[in-house]
């Protein structure tokens, strides 16, 4: 096991940054400093309690879990090994810090309560909806197609990262949603030794990591595996320009991580251009009123022109509801005329310019963003009948 030097003054150099730390993942992750990480991320033994060997039809073996590693004498002692890894883990984790555990149906509803228990907050839990599952041999219960990942920060009043738009990015400009459909590790990505047998039995496919890594970290983050197998999660952390810290106890595990690792690249910095929306400044309506971007008396409409608004000198909006006069946020407003319980403002709130081109408020909350980052000298200096540099409207009206 490696031994640490702990530097208060400078917290990345007290770290053990992209190396794999060989030993039990409870006494190596009580080496690491207090807050020092930002996300764990685990797959520990699923304590899958398999009997006797499991065989096809054609009583061929199915090459199953049945390493020692997954092996617990009883649900007490799986217990006792998740409470003393996640506690550590809760540890190391600063506090907006986030964690995600995978795991079955054998194991994910006692990780959840203990962690839940430990003080943990879970913020999702997200199916693995596996395209290719093994199937149910003997035919006597539902084909398991599926894993859960519980994602969960350090306390109630953490605030994680989550990179909203990258994730909607990633699914054609939708909400990423909690049911991920992605293959097992398969194919060329498959380790496998000189007699083509697994190296690992539960090797994770990449496409999984690198959603959890894009959704919950920033470029530059570090990411502790206490359970780094093969190293699934390092090889995609360092393709995102992540740090990792890997924690196993096998050494042959551990050989071959160092030999998979040893073959990534890390992407091109600009694959790292997340727009991260949360960091823009805010920008409330009643600024883009102030300031006579969008002046009160403006008349909004929805894209479809089923809905009017008009805008009121505190920022509100007035407009007919379904039963009457309603004056409220944009936000509110716009759902109550019609009738849904919520309503992104911005979106839906439009401005008809003089040649009947309608443009969302968020186009002049763009703008109003925009003259905020722009050098005041470039205000000042600019002259009527200038040419902009985009097309954004500069006012209402
Ligand atoms: C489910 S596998 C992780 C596989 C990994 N995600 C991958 O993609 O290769 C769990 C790993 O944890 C290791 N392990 C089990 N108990 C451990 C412990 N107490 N400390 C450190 N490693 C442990 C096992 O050797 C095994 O490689």
């Amino acid at each position: 096991m490696s031994h640490l030097s702990i530097n208060p003054a400078s917290p990345l150099d007290s770290l053990p940054l992209d190396r794999i730390l060989e030993g039990d993942c409870v006494e190596v992750l009580a080496t690491l400093p207090d807050s020092s990480v930002d996300v764990v991320f685990a797959d520990p033994p699923y304590n899958l309690q398999l009997g006797q060997g499991l065989t096809r039809p054609n009583q061929s073996v199915v090459d199953g879990v049945d390493a020692d590693w997954d092996k617990f004498a009883d649900f007490k002692a799986y217990d006792a090994l998740t409470a003393a890894w996640l506690g550590q883990a809760r540890r190391i984790l600063k506090p907006n810090g986030s964690l995600w555990v995978i795991g079955s149906y054998h194991n994910i509803f006692r990780v959840g309560t203990v962690l839940q228990d430990l003080g943990y907050w879970i913020l999702n839990d997200v199916i693995w909806l596996k395209t290719n599952p093994m199937p149910n041999f003997r035919g006597t219960r539902f084909t398991n197609a599926h894993e859960t990942l519980i994602w969960a920060a350090r306390s109630p009043e953490a605030r994680p990262v989550f990179n909203y738009e990258a994730m909607k990015n990633l699914n054609d400009d939708k909400q990423m949603r909690s049911d991920w459909t992605l293959p097992l590790c398969t194919g060329a990505e498959r380790l496998r030794g000189p007699d083509g047998t697994k190296v690992h039995p539960t090797q994770k496919p990449e496409s999984l990591l690198y959603r959890v890594i894009l959704a919950s970290t920033r470029p530059g983050a570090v990411i502790v595996d206490p359970f780094f197998g093969t190293g699934t999660t390092g090889v995609v952390a360092k393709r995102l320009g992540r740090r990792f810290i890997g924690i196993e106890r096998d050494p042959t595990y551990i050989r071959e991580a160092e030999r998979r690792l040893a073959g990534v690249e890390p992407c091109p910095t600009p694959s790292f251009a997340l727009r991260v929306k949360r960091e823009e400044p805010r920008i409330p309506f009643g600024t883009l009123v102030e300031r006579g971007l969008v002046p009160p008396g403006t008349n909004l409409c929805d894209a479809r022109k089923r809905f009017h608004a008009e805008v009121l000198a505190d920022g509100t909006l007035r407009a007919s509801g379904p039963s009457g006069e309603v004056i409220g946020s944009l936000h509110s407003v716009g759902a109550a005329v019609q009738g849904l319980p919520a309503c992104n403002g911005w979106t839906f709130w439009c401005v008809e310019d003089k040649a009947g081109v309608l443009h969302p408020l968020d186009t002049f909350r763009r703008r109003a963003r925009e003259d905020a980052a722009r050098p005041s000298f470039a205000r000042t200096t600019r002259k009527k009948g200038d040419k902009q540099e985009n097309v954004l409207p500069l006012r209402a009206g």
